[in-house]
């Protein structure tokens, strides 16, 4: 079969275009481990107490090193569960000092929640069965507020918390 000079060109360009087309597609998608956020630990939802990240007394917020705290939420209809305070109510608002490092770790027990602070780049998707966690630095002091962004059922609009950055 005898090719043209320019089918030739064009056909070499043609498949080059398309190999590079799906190494990028195939690099892009797998670098770094790339995964849908946060979706690298697993919990059973059934029984997430049982994880030491959401036994009572590990809930809410924990110092884990200087300036680098850590927060663990237990999501469900239609509630964050942050640890109680010393006289056993529940705890409504974490107090983070400002420029302070900071992982949100939240897991479900029961439909998938979201958990966005509104004016913050924090914002997941909660998902049973998973650990979803997100690492951040507040700037700014401020209040934020911890609402859920994914329809979960009739109080889905109270579900809410507070986070309070100080200076
Ligand atoms: Cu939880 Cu909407």
């Amino acid at each position: 079969m005898h090719l043209h000079k320019y089918e030739k060109i064009w056909l070499i360009f043609g498949i080059g275009s398309l190999i590079l087309f799906l190494v990028v597609l195939g690099v892009g998608a797998f670098y770094k481990g790339t995964h849908p956020p946060s979706h690298l630990a697993t919990i059973d939802p059934q029984n997430v107490q049982a994880h030491e990240s959401f036994m009572d007394e590990n809930l809410g917020l924990r110092q884990v090193g200087e300036d680098q705290y850590l927060v663990s939420v237990i999501a469900s209809a239609f509630n964050y569960n942050l640890g109680t305070d010393e006289d056993g109510k529940a705890i409504r608002t974490v107090r983070i000092p400002v420029d302070s490092t900071v992982v949100f770790q939240v897991t479900t027990t029961d439909v998938i929640h979201g958990f966005q602070l509104a004016g913050t780049n924090v914002n997941m998707m909660v998902e049973p069965g998973y650990i979803s966690s997100l690492e951040t630095t507040f700037k700014k002091p401020g209040t934020y507020t911890l609402l859920c962004n994914e329809y979960c059922g009739t109080g889905h609009h109270i579900m809410a918390a507070t986070v309070e950055v100080y200076q």
